[in-house]
This record gives C-alpha cells, structure tokens and sequence, in this order.
C-alpha cells in the first residue's frame, strides 16, 4: 500500500546499505517544473469539493501521462516538490535518456495545449533543469528516514532549471558533453537549451521495486504515513498552515568538512525538525532540492487538523529556529485554503497540498534573512497564542499585485485574551445545581469530584467560572492542561505546585527552591528527604538527597505520586476547589497523579472538577470515582434566548435569529461566533474560521468511512427520513457499514415509520439538554428515543478513531464541509479511470470526461455506467444522454445538461453518474424517493433560459 510513496532509490539503498546515511550515485537529475496548477487549483477550489475531486482527476492525468513518458526511459522519482519532479536517471546512456525522457515529457504537455477544465482553460508549461554527475545523498532523521540530495550537483541541477525559462530544456555542460553535438543548442547562462531527442536505445522499464521485508512506514513522515494507512484518500480543500525552512551551507560543509560532517548536520537538522513537528501537532512534509542545501516543508491542518494549527506550526518553527544549530536556517509561514489528496499514477504516487497559499509562503521565506522567521498577518491573527512580532515594510513578491504584510516573529507572549462580551448564563440550571452542591459537600470535608465531558465550546469552562463567581471565600487553583504540552510530563502539576508556592515570576522562581523548603518544613517536615521528587514536577532544581538518591528508577513514578499528593493536603487544609481544564490533553503522569487525588478526596476539604471532550486521550475518571455530568447541546428555548442576548445592542430580523440558533446546533461557543460573522459578513452565510477549525479538528478524528458518510449527509441538513437509503447505495461498502451502524444507534430499527414521523418538524435546536450521571458515562438509550437525527448521532457513545463515530457532527454543529455527492455515494462502486477518462484527440491524454454548461459550470460524467441495481443508465425511459464530445475543447451544451439534470431528478439510486450541486442549499426534508440526484445551480438555470 505504501510502496508507490517511496522512491526506488530509497527502497534499494534500505535493502542494501541500511546503516549508511551518505551515499553517492552516478547518473543524471532531471528537475521538472511544470507551472500552471495553482492557478487551476485557486479557480477549482471556489468550487468546493467538486474542485477537489475536478483538480485530483486533472493531477492524475497529468503525471499518469508525464511519468509513463519519463519512466520509459528508465526515470526513478525521487522527489515530488510542489508542482515540480526531481527525476533520476542511472545506467547506461543516462544523459541521453534522460534528456529524451525531458524532450518527450514536454512534446506531451504542448500536445494537450490548454488543458480544459470545468473552471475554464489553463495552459501548463514545464521548466527542465539537466544534469549528471555524482550526487551526493543522505538519509537523515529518525521518526522516519528523510532521503535528501545536497551538495553541488544538486545545486548544479537547481540552478539549471532556475536560469530556464518557461518551455524550455537546458542541461549543464557536464550533460551537454555526453550528448551528441547536434542535440545541444545555444548556450543559457552556464548550460546549453537541448536541441532535439537524442536517440539512443529504450532501456528495459524497471520492474517496481522489490519491498519485501522493508518498514515501509519508517521512509514516509508520521502524519503522511498515517494518513496513508488509515485509507481516507479523498481529495478535499483545507485550511492550512503552511511553512517551508530553507537550509543552507551544505556546498561548503562537504568541500570543506566531508560527506560525514554533512550527513551528521542534516541527521541534527532533521530530527530537530521531526521533534518540533511531533510536538506541536504538525506533519512534516517533504523536502526538496535548493541551492547550497534544500527546503523542508511543513504544513498543519492536513492531512489532519489539531484544531489550531496557526498555533502549533508558529510553536514548532520558534523551536525549530531556538534549537538549530546544525546549519543556518530561514523559515517562510503562510496560511490559506489549499487542495489536498493523493495523486499520480498507480506505481508512483504522493499526498500533496497545493495552492497559492503554499506558494506564498515559499515567497515568504525567500524574504527571510538567515535565523529570521517571516510569518504573514493572516497566520498571526488566527493563531490563538500571541507572539512579539517585529513589522516589516510591506514589499511585493511574484504572482502578488498587491504588496504582502508579514512579520519577523519573536518568542510566545502568552494565549490570546478569550473574547469578553460575555453573555448571561442560559440553561445549565440542573448542573449548576450538581456542581453547587458538591462544593457544599467540600466545605463539609466530604471530598467530591465531577467532571464535565462535553464538545468544543459547548460551556464547560463556563460552567466551572459560574460556579466559581460566587466562591470567594475559598482557595481556587485552575490547571489547564495545552494541547501542545500534552506530552510534558506533569505540565498541569506544574501549575499546581507553583500556584501553591506562590512563584509568579522570574523574580519568584529564583527563590523557590527555598521556598519549597520552608513550605514544607512548615507543614510536613516528614516528606523534606522526597524534595527532590517534588522538585521534578514543578522544574525547581532542589539538592539531592540520599533517600531519593536510592531510590530504584521503578519505584520513583509511584513515590513521587504518594507525596505529591500528600504535600498536597498538607497545604491545602481549608476548602479548595482543584480545577482540571481539558484533561483530554493531559499527559500520562499527572493523569495517574489526578486518579490518585480522585480516590484521596473523600475526606479532603476539596472539589476537584475535570473538564474533558468526548476522547479517548488524556484523563478520564475511574467507575465510581465521581459524578459525570454530560454537556449537551442547549434546548431550542435557550439558544434562543442567547441569540437573542448576544443581539441586543445590534438586534437581527427574527428569521436571521432563527437560522442563527439552528445553525448553532445549540452550541453556544458556535453560536456567539455565527453571531459575530454575520455581523462582519452581513450575512448569516459566513462560517467563522474558529468553528470551522474546531469543526475539521472534529471530523478528522473520525474514521475515513465515517467522515464519507458525513461529507455526504451534510447536504440533507439537520433531520430527515430514516428510510434514507444509502446503504442501499453503498451495499456491503464501510460506508454503507458506518450508516448502519449510526442509524442504528439513533432509531433503534433504522426503518421504523413512527421515527420517521418524530423525526421531521423537530422543535429542538439541537437537541434537549440531558444531564447524566452515571459513572460510566453512557446515554444510550436516551438516544434511541430521541426525536431528532442529529441529536440522536450525536449521543451515540463513541470513541475516537473508530467506524460509527459520527456525533456531534452531522446536526449540533453548523452544517460542514461540501455539498457533493461523490461517484461512490451515487453508484456504490468506484469508478475506474476507463470510465470517466476518454482519449484527447490531439495527444494520447486520457481527460476527466466532463460536460460543460455554457457557462462554465456544472458537470457530470456523461459515459455509460450500469447502476448498482444493475440499471444501465441510458436504458432508463426518457433519458437522453449526451454524446460524448468529440474535442475536448468543445464543451457539451446546456440543455444536453439540463436532460441530464432532469433524469436523475426523478430517478433516485438507480440512475448511475456523479452529481454535485454547486449551490449550498441543503435538500429539503421530505420522502427518501426525492433524495437523488440533482445538477448544479447553473445546470437548472440553464433549463430555464
Ligand atoms: N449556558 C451558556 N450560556 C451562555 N453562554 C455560554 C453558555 N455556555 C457557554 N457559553 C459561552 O460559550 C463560549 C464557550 O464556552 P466554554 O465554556 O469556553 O466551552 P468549553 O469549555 O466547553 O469548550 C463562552 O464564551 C461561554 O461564555
Ligand atoms: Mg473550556
């Protein structure tokens, strides 16, 4: 399965040099760069998934045809970098054939001209940089095995293909030497433009590359390798965070210092990199060739999302750039929306994000002087921990009118103030009164502990500052535990034991060892020789001692737990309220230390409140241990209420308050950033960047078939008839599973006609709010009963990362992601390429087959398919299918469209051909038999004209 992501040259040197991490390999680089795809992928993307899946089939047929040229020649891919191919050509004639390889890749792309797509024409162009030689290459890195070429052969390369222009081929004189005369051409800067196809004979394609017995996984980078694996392979738009570390100096370092020197440094450079990725949540990337050294690409947000990945990517590279010393580096960060998916042909693939937002951050870091990280003001402003930023002069970069803004960026300054206008508490009575009443129990020495498990934003925190405002007379210690120190040891300890003694400063923490001293002198002189193990927890060097000192390794986790929790009670004898935020990002030691005062509480004068998302992560309170109360989404009336207080200075027409509240999905955290978007968009349409980030970091989490199942329901809104049939359409498939398994949990028998009944014209917003206590944590039954769809998938009891895993996400959150139906969702079966790739009569391409409306928009497969239930489609009475086209520049007409539109209108299930519907209207409730497919907006509009 992995296999076509690894290039050859990496899979022999594994099988045959494993421990070597420097090699050199004669041969020649051909270093292809084809322009023109972010320019597509910017117009696709305004489309939304149909752009994804558009842009997939146009990447696919670009490099299926670009690679089967190259690879007849004996290429090996070693590199993809962006929109370009690093191509290694070794054997016998390798110059010659790799310059026929460059040659005939180019004849290949003029031969398709403008390439069409649904979003109009776009010309590609291909740059070629030639040349041969030795290269060095290393493997460097240890959370996976990086290949990287450096050294003056690959900046030989780089710097050919810079000096060529767009359409053309320019090989170094090294290559122009093992070439007959007549193919070199005129001299370009330091090489030579090729001249013709030189003719040597074809050498034998090379089989794939033999991986038996290979790790596969150790040569792809976490994330991608993950991603991978878990087969949700669907192209899609993301907002990401982009940045790419250009690494310089490895010219001189190998002249001066030798290929081992050089391989240690990237070895440094890479696994510094890897750390700070694995860290703060973001993948590593890729690298690619550069003059004098390379550039690492990082991007965050895809192929998963952490939920703040401005944060995270600004977090990694400050420690990157803190903590590099192997070579000078310079970083570039940029957010945006990009395409990303798998493509290229089945021997040779890749994951790859595209869009301008990828190149502007490479522009960035061109900009960027050495040690400097440039970050532009979008990344800035959505990133939740503030930075010292130094503002530079705005200047201007290629493929930008206008001029860009960007930042040096300093250290961390500390998370952003949360948002203040806050609103009155709506609802929540019978848990304020749970909560209110465990802290009595704690005045009365009786210990209590609660936690409150609920989504993003769905008032947890809230709830715990509630109960807190009128508790002034006692001691309150708040631990939040960060998504990006979930893997410090004892992180919210730390904050425990430093809020105990008082260190609020630098001034404080030079101090504090004597301060722990003296604490504990005073009230628990017993545990003075456990100091040291106290002192691990809070970061405060305290002397050793000779108890600690032989104290076997085994032992110490345990002790050290014994007399945290111990100093604990000792320092705080009056009533107490021990708050936990977050435990889902808690690491493992404190999590054992918090399960420990769990059971120690009962006769503590202390409340200990835990507030935790619905994961399988961090914390979770042990049977029995305490009362968990589950947050659900607000009732109808209250959200109602909150739209209504959240608008009073600036009030809203009713309708929009309604959509308001019913967007929400009775989420007051959505609810109160819908609110603030329509007010900045002046419309109700605008989804705000914080609920989309924290709706993506949500549906990542969940299983590929899940996530299909959900990508596909958004389009029917928040309610509709359980007799729905996809998993008529998609029998047997994981998909066609996901939906058992879901409706199964929401109307007991997916099919029940009363359900069907309650199901429409649900007055709920979201749902009712339930309060559950039960040390288990589960509430299924109360979804069986549930009236409405979404709120019924959203208590389904999950757990992360498994199949039936869509909660929350379908009805309580605003509607998400695309409106499209994919060709599995329609026929049950993948199609394959014969099916909707045809022939372009002016090269061998084989073109997405595509009907075009007369505007532009609007598409759908026009070849014949039979249908899951066997149907062929234009057999069906009163269907006329529109002949396929006989150039692909011609596109089909409007009304050959609108037939098509009508047809599958009226004939739901049956009728097998791709749909998408470009307009963001949900389908209205109503009969399953109604919910088949539909053209676009346009495609209508077209009819009627
Ligand atoms: N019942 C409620 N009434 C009014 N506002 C609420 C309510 N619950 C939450 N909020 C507001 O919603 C936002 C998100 O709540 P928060 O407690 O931070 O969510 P969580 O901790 O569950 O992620 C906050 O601004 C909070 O004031
Ligand atoms: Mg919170």
């Amino acid at each position: 399965m992995l296999s076509p992501y690894v290039p050859r040259l990496l899979v022999d040197w594994l099988r045959t040099y494993p421990d070597r991490a420097w090699r050199q390999v004669e041969g020649t680089l051909a270093f292809v760069d084809i322009s023109g795809f972010t320019k597509m992928t910017e117009r696709l993307a305004r489309k939304g998934k149909v752009g994804a899946e558009e842009m997939n089939d146009l990447l696919n047929a670009c490099f299926t045809e670009l690679l089967r040229v190259a690879y007849a020649d004996g290429a090996g891919l070693v590199k993809w970098g962006g929109d370009a191919v690093l191509l290694l050509f070794q054997g016998e004639n390798h110059a010659a054939r790799a310059c026929r390889a460059a040659h005939g890749m180019r004849r290949s792309l003029r031969g398709i001209g403008r390439l069409p797509s649904s979003a109009g024409f776009v010309t590609l162009r291909m740059s070629v940089g030639i040349h041969s030689g030795r290269f060095d290459v290393f493997l460097a890195g240890d959370l996976h095995r990086e290949l990287i070429l450096a050294g003056p052969a690959a900046s030989h390369t780089v710097a050919m293909e810079s000096t060529a222009e767009a359409g053309q081929i320019l090989v170094s004189e090294a290559t122009a030497r093992q070439l007959h005369p007549r193919f070199v051409g005129l001299p370009k800067g330091e090489g030579f433009l090729l001249k013709g196809a030189p003719n040597v004979p074809a050498q034998e394609a090379e089989p794939p590359p033999d991986v038996s017995g290979l790790d596969l996984t150790r040569c792809l980078p976490v994330g991608i390798r993950d991603h991978l694996l878990s087969g949700s392979g669907e192209p899609e738009h993301r907002h990401v965070s982009v940045a790419f570390i250009e690494f310089r100096g490895a010219d001189d370092c190998l002249r001066e210092k030798g290929p081992d020197a050089l391989a240690d440094a990237l070895d440094r450079c890479i696994k510094d990199v890897q750390e700070a990725c694995a860290r703060h949540g973001v993948t590593f990337f890729e690298t690619d060739i550069g003059k004098d050294g390379g550039k690492i690409m990082l991007v965050a947000g895809a192929p998963s999302s952490s939920g703040n990945d401005e944060a995270g990517m600004l977090n990694a590279v400050r420690r990157i750039m803190d903590r590099s010393t192997a070579l000078p580096l310079r970083i570039g960060v940029n957010c945006g929306r990009v395409f990303a998916g798998d493509f290229g042909p089945s021997f040779r693939r890749t994951y790859s994000v595209k869009g301008d937002a990828v190149n502007l951050a490479a522009r960035v870091m061109g900009k960027a002087e050495p040690g400097q990280i440039l970050v532009t003001e979008a990344v800035l402003a959505r990133s939740s921990i503030r930075f010292h930023v130094q503002t530079l002069e705005p200047f201007s970069v290629k493929g930008k009118t206008r001029p860009v803004h960007a930042y040096a960026l300093g250290a961390a300054a500390g998370r952003k103030a949360i948002e203040t206008w806050d609103l009155p508490l709506v609802g929540r009575e019978a848990e304020l009164a749970t909560l209110r009443q465990a802290l009595e129990s704690a005045t009365r020495r009786r210990g209590r502990v609660v936690e409150l498990v609920g989504e993003p934003g769905i008032g947890k925190s809230r709830l715990v500052n509630e109960l807190l405002a009128g508790s002034l007379d006692m001691t309150v210690i708040v631990a939040r535990c960060e998504m990006y120190e979930a893997s410090t040891p004892y992180f919210p300890l730390r904050t425990v034991l430093w809020e105990v003694l008082g260190i609020r400063d630098d001034r404080d923490r030079a101090m504090a060892a004597t301060r722990f001293r003296d604490r504990i002198e005073a009230n628990a002189p017993h545990l003075l020789p456990w100091l040291p193990l106290l002192g691990i927890p809070s970061g405060i060097e305290v002397p050793m001692t000779p108890e600690v000192e032989q104290l076997g390794d085994e032992f110490r986790r345990a002790r050290l737990i014994d007399v945290s929790s111990e100093f604990l009670a000792w320092v705080l004898p009056t009533t107490t309220v021990l708050v936990f935020d977050d435990v889902h990002w808690m690491d493992e030691g404190s999590a054992e230390l918090l399960r420990r005062l769990t059971e120690d509480v009962a006769d503590r004068p202390w409340l200990i409140l835990v507030t935790r998302r619905e994961q399988e992560e961090g914390f979770h309170l042990p049977g029995g241990a305490g009362t968990t109360l589950r947050l659900e989404a607000l009732r109808a009336a209250d959200a109602a209420d909150l739209v209504q207080a959240a608008t009073e200075q600036l009030p809203m027409p009713q309708h929009e308050m309604v959509t308001l509240a019913k967007r929400s999905g009775g989420n007051p955290l959505f609810l109160r950033e819908l609110v603030s978007a329509a007010r900045s968009a002046g419309s109700v349409a605008a989804l705000p960047d914080t609920v989309e980030g924290l709706m993506t970091s949500q549906i990542d989490r969940l299983h590929p078939a899940d996530r299909t199942l959900l990508r596909t329901a958004s389009v029917l809104g928040t309610s509709f008839s359980p007799a729905f049939p996809p998993s008529r359409s998609w029998p047997g498939s994981a998909v066609g599973n996901s939906w058992g398994r879901t409706s199964r949990g929401c109307f007991g028998s997916a099919t029940s006609s009363s359900a069907t009944r309650r199901t429409r014209g649900s007055p709920s917003a979201g749902g009712e709010s339930s309060t559950a206590e039960s040390p288990n944590g589960s509430n299924g039954p109360a979804a069986a009963s549930s009236p409405n769809f979404s709120h019924c998938i959203s208590s389904t009891p999950s757990s992360t990362r498994k199949p039936g895993d869509t909660r929350a996400l379908l009805g309580s959150g605003p509607r998400q992601s695309t409106r499209s139906q994919t060709r599995e969702t329609c026929t049950g079966e993948r199609w394959k390429p014969r099916d909707i790739f045809r022939p372009c009569p002016r090269s061998n391409w084989r073109l997405p087959t595509r009907l075009w409306g007369t505007s532009g928009t609007g598409w759908a497969c026009t070849r014949r398919r039979p249908g899951p239930t066997g149907t062929p489609v234009d057999s069906l009475p009163g269907t006329r299918w529109p002949r396929p086209r006989s150039s692909s520049r011609s596109p089909g007409s409007a009304s050959d469209l609108a037939n098509t539109g009508r047809r599958w209108r009226g004939s739901p299930g049956a009728t097998a051909s791709w749909a998408t519907w470009k307009d963001r209207k949900p389908w209205p409730d109503g009969p399953s038999s109604r919910l088949g497919m539909r053209p676009s907006g346009r495609g209508r509009d077209a009819t009627t004209r």
